[in-house]
């Protein structure tokens, strides 16, 4: 018998549980875009308490969800600050640029974190007519090019000082928030009361099939319903799926750490590795390491799918592994036996 496949290109490559797919089934459902479908509505509710902020609403994906944050925050000619690896900027289809007729402005980061000091530098000057109206800043946490390093809260307050006294909004892409809480301790309601709006994916760590949520006030969720069905992100009986997130919130959070001692494991293994340059530190579910010269991401990515192993080449010498629900002690164990035996 050939040994299943062992899938750490990302953690959206979960499936539901037996116990969530009960969950599922069982879920009382309704037409959400009438506002009736029970399930969303607590998984709405649930979540806006959870990050002590009026409202949410619940969407298909993380890139809607940021996307619509964009929209609502800003005019077409605005401009959003970021950094040149965020997800918002690099594999959202270009959407700030074509949805919301946004320009960017990249910030040097440190593994997708920057200082307030930077964003301060970035805001362009109000009484420059042919400057771009800077309005929004977008931080992500964890950082997914920054290979899952997580952000100091505590520079993010000092952020949002800088968008107050510069009139800008901020925005959390926190499609893998719970992961960064996991590993500092930090709380929802902390991350929650520093930005205008917070994406939250159920897909990724948390091991949901579909759906993101939006948090925010009143009058930004209320806008951001419209724009999301405009985009054709209404999804009627979504209450199968917002069952599938509840019962994430309720089961798959206090596991996080299990992904994070996992993939802690897999880059210590990487960094004796003969092949291995260098691995980024590894601080959450995600590792990111680059080959020596002479390697090619893309070979050694083959290689490794050849013995059962997928993960995936980010760059001519860059692979990245990503731990999650799917993904066991014995998983890693044959990881780690591939690895070895391809440094043979
Ligand atoms: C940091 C980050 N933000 C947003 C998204 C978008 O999520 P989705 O795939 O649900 O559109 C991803 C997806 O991997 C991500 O890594």
């Amino acid at each position: 018998m050939t040994a299943p496949l062992i899938d750490l290109r990302s953690d959206t490559v979960t499936r539901p549980t037996p116990a969530m797919r009960e969950a599922m089934l069982r879920a009382e459902v309704g037409d959400d875009v009438f506002g009736e479908d029970p399930m969303v509505n607590a998984l709405e509710e649930r979540m806006a308490a959870l990050f002590g902020h009026e409202a949410a609403v619940f969407c298909p994906s993380g890139t809607m969800t940021n996307q619509i944050a964009i929209h609502v925050h800003t005019r077409p000619g605005d401009e959003v600050i970021c950094e040149e690896g965020a997800h918002v900027y690099r594999y959202e289809g270009g959407g700030m640029m074509a949805t919301s007729g946004c320009s960017v402005k990249h910030v040097a980061a440190d593994r997708g974190r920057y200082t307030a000091e930077a964003v301060a530098a970035a805001v362009n000057d109000r009484n420059a007519a042919y400057l771009a109206n800077s309005r929004l800043v977008v931080v992500e946490n964890t950082t997914n090019r920054g290979g899952g390093a997580i952000w100091d809260l505590a520079e993010v307050g000092r952020i949002r000082a800088v968008c107050d006294a510069q009139d800008l909004r901020l925005h959390l892409d926190g499609a893998r928030l719970f992961n960064a809480m996991a590993v500092d301790g930090t709380t929802p309601a902390q991350w929650g009361g520093l930005f205008h709006s917070i994406s939250i994916c159920l897909s990724k760590g948390l091991g949901a099939p579909a759906g993101s949520v939006l948090i925010g006030p009143s009058p930004l969720i209320h806008q951001a319903r419209r724009v999301r069905k405009r985009l054709g992100g209404g999804m009627r009986q979504a209450g199968f799926l917002a069952a599938a997130g509840l019962y994430a919130l309720e089961h798959h959070v206090a596991r996080l750490p299990e992904d994070h001692r996992r993939a802690r494991r897999i880059g210590t293994a990487l960094s004796g590795h003969a092949h291995v340059e260098e691995v980024m530190p590894v601080v959450t579910n995600i590792v990111i390491y680059s080959l020596r010269t002479g390697h090619s991401a893309i070979d050694h990515v083959a290689a490794l799918a050849s013995a059962g192993v997928r993960c995936m080449a980010i760059g001519p010498r860059q692979v990245r592994m990503v731990t999650h629900l799917d993904v066991d002690d014995a998983a890693v164990d044959r990881v780690l036996e591939r690895l070895r035996s391809m440094a043979d």
